[in-house]
């Protein structure tokens, strides 16, 4: 299935602001994260099918600093202390993307900002579930 587009700006937000003041977001702006630990932005993502999912997050990080961020799906880490390196500029985004199995129906998806910086500048997450039965080769 093509990914779907969850815009930070649209989600559930602790500790953090919807900005637009750096250029280059997707949709209407961007969450910046307050700089403290366990502030996070949470998705509510729709699969059609349980699966795995590519959870591919956009951000910026002005800083030469990592603003590592722990990813959860439904509640478990998938990835803990993900990277959010330097990106260069504010206006400089950047992806990463990690995998983790989803349920039919609805997911949450947090990214939760484990150190004092905060996390970084997040514009979105593209959710693509794969589900299994592909018939490929044992
Ligand atoms: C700057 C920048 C913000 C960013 C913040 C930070 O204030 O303009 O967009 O979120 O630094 O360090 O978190």
């Amino acid at each position: 299935a093509a990914a779907t587009r969850y815009e930070a700006e649209n989600a559930t937000i602790s500790q953090g602001l919807v900005e637009s003041n750096h250029a280059g977001y997707s949709g209407t702006g961007f969450v910046n994260y307050d700089n403290l630990t366990g502030g996070y932005v949470q998705f509510t993502v729709n699969a059609a099918s349980a699966g795995t999912a590519a959870i591919t997050l956009r951000y910026a990080n002005g800083t030469t600093v990592n603003r590592p961020m722990t990813i959860a799906v439904n509640g478990t880490a998938v990835s803990a202390n993900l990277a959010f390196n330097g990106t260069g500029a504010w206006t400089t985004w950047a992806s990463t993307t990690v995998s983790a199995p989803v349920n039919a129906g609805s997911n949450t998806i947090r990214a939760t900002a484990t150190t004092a910086n905060g996390g970084p500048n997040l514009d979105y997450v593209d959710v693509e579930v794969t589900t299994g039965g592909g018939g490929g080769t044992p």
